[in-house]
């Protein structure tokens, strides 16, 4: 049968394709924007017919009613990263959290976590009835390979980007036709802060490097601080507009990237619009599956690859807590371990983890004798290399304790040296 036949046998609404999903079954759906509001939408509504239907996803930006308690019997949030609607959820014991490195998330679809139904959002097909997956390779194309059932909203407002990006309509269960702009997440306004963080940050950078930049304010004020520079290329699990605006400048061409050189690799996108505009069959964009872009032994074939992301506190050993807050999960480990030791294999390789030097209006050091009681350790100090905060940069690879204690301190909020170096001596029976 011909794919245009085979593309309208399948069509449906999106209230039908939802009564094929049956209680405790898993729905993996993808990451960001990436995710379908229509069949989110639908599956919500649908709820009365569901019993303990678990949803697997990672900061959706979309209605998450399926988090409320009352529908606590209907559904349940097993996430892969934590997020402000799911956080209360998981931290009362009613939902989960799984740790996972985000290059082996594909490794869950054939282990742990079975799919029985992927959501998928997608383009419209082109000749040869092949649609692209857009702003979200990610996990969600392995999701679809693995599930049981693929349930596909086939938006003509997703981009068709280039890539490994594809599923032909033969692979679909069920497609859900409806046109809608792709969400963008709320700005977030660069403030003092992050600008004295995003500084130090990009003084680590060099022409002709190869970035990884996490999704916020501290990458969106490093970008700010690269418009002087040439030749940057980009290897990353994702992007936002930022890395738009340096494109258009020139300073991004990725003209020195020894492995993919002249391309722009992700695996998921999220910003406004004008990235999404950007992305649409433009070739020098190609979008991969996490086990692509952030294995760190592929990963790490770039050189001079600098990674960049946030973290919440870091013991003088230089543990770093990225994802917990004590005993409170308050994020996930998402890709920063993969980039940290991608950036490690790299030849010529750095990796920054960063975060304010305080929190609770200068009440309380992020850089702290012992992690708090609870806390989990996302990036070990075998791994560390550069912390940074708006008060400098220090660099701990390969250093000793004391070393390491003292640059840790060197970047510390001045009101609490005291106390962090009453700490050093207690700890290493020397003086600071
Ligand atoms: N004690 C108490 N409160 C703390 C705290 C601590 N030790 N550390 C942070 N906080 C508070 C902050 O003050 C802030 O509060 P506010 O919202 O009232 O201002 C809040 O917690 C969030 O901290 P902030 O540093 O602003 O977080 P962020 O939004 O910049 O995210 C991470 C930072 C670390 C949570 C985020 O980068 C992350 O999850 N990283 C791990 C995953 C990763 O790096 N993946 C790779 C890219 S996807």
């Amino acid at each position: 049968m011909n794919w245009k036949d085979v593309y309208q046998e399948k069509l449906t609404t999106a209230d039908e394709a939802v009564k094929r999903i049956k209680s405790g079954d898993r729905v993996v759906m993808g990451i960001g924007a990436g995710v379908s509001a229509t069949l989110n939408e639908a599956l919500i509504n649908n709820h009365a017919a569901y019993q303990n239907v678990e949803i697997v996803n990672i900061l959706p930006i979309i209605k998450t009613d399926y988090l409320k308690h009352e529908l606590a019997s209907h559904f349940h949030t097993n996430s892969l990263f934590v997020h402000n609607p799911s956080r209360k959820l998981v931290n009362e014991g009613i939902g989960d959290y799984t740790p996972c490195f985000l290059y082996q998330t594909p490794e869950l679809w054939t282990g742990e976590l079975p799919v029985d139904v992927a959501f998928i959002q997608i383009s419209k097909p082109d000749k040869h009835g092949y649609c692209s997956y857009g702003i979200g390779v990610d996990y969600t194309k392995s999701a679809a390979d693995q599930a049981k059932l693929v349930i596909a909203h086939v938006n003509d407002q997703m981009p068709r980007t280039h890539g490994d990006s594809f599923i032909h309509v033969s692979e679909l269960d069920v497609i859900v036709e409806h046109s809608e702009p792709l969400l963008a997440p709320p700005t977030q306004p660069i403030g003092e802060l992050e600008t004295a963080i995003g500084k130090h940050c990009a003084s680590l950078i060099q022409d002709g490097d190869c970035l990884q930049l996490g999704y916020g304010k501290i990458p969106d004020a490093v970008l700010s601080f690269l418009t002087d520079r040439k030749d940057l290329g980009i290897h990353t699990e994702m992007f936002s507009d930022g890395v738009v605006d340096l494109v258009n400048a020139g300073v991004i061409n990725n003209s020195k990237k020894n492995f993919n050189p002249g391309k722009i690799i992700s695996a998921f996108l999220l910003g406004t619009q004008k990235l999404y505009d950007f992305v649409d069959d433009n070739p020098s964009v190609l979008m991969y599956p996490v086990t692509y872009t952030n294995d760190p032994y592929i990963a790490g074939q770039n050189d001079n690859l600098v990674s960049i992301n946030g973290c919440i506190q870091v013991d003088l050993l230089g543990q770093v807590a990225s994802d917990t807050m004590g005993m409170q999960q308050f994020s996930g480990v998402g890709g920063q371990v993969d980039f940290v030791r991608a950036a490690a294999i790299s030849k010529g390789g750095r990796s920054i983890l960063a975060m304010p030097a305080t929190a609770k209006g200068d009440t309380i050091s992020r850089i702290v004798p012992f992690l708090d009681h609870g806390a989990a350790v996302t990036t070990s100090r075998q791994d560390v290399h550069y912390i940074v905060t708006e008060f400098g940069v220090a660099n701990l690879k390969h250093k000793t304790l004391k070393e390491r204690a003292r640059a840790l301190i060197n970047i510390a909020h001045p009101k609490f040296h005291d106390e962090l170096k009453a700490a050093f001596e207690q700890r290493f029976n020397v003086a600071f």
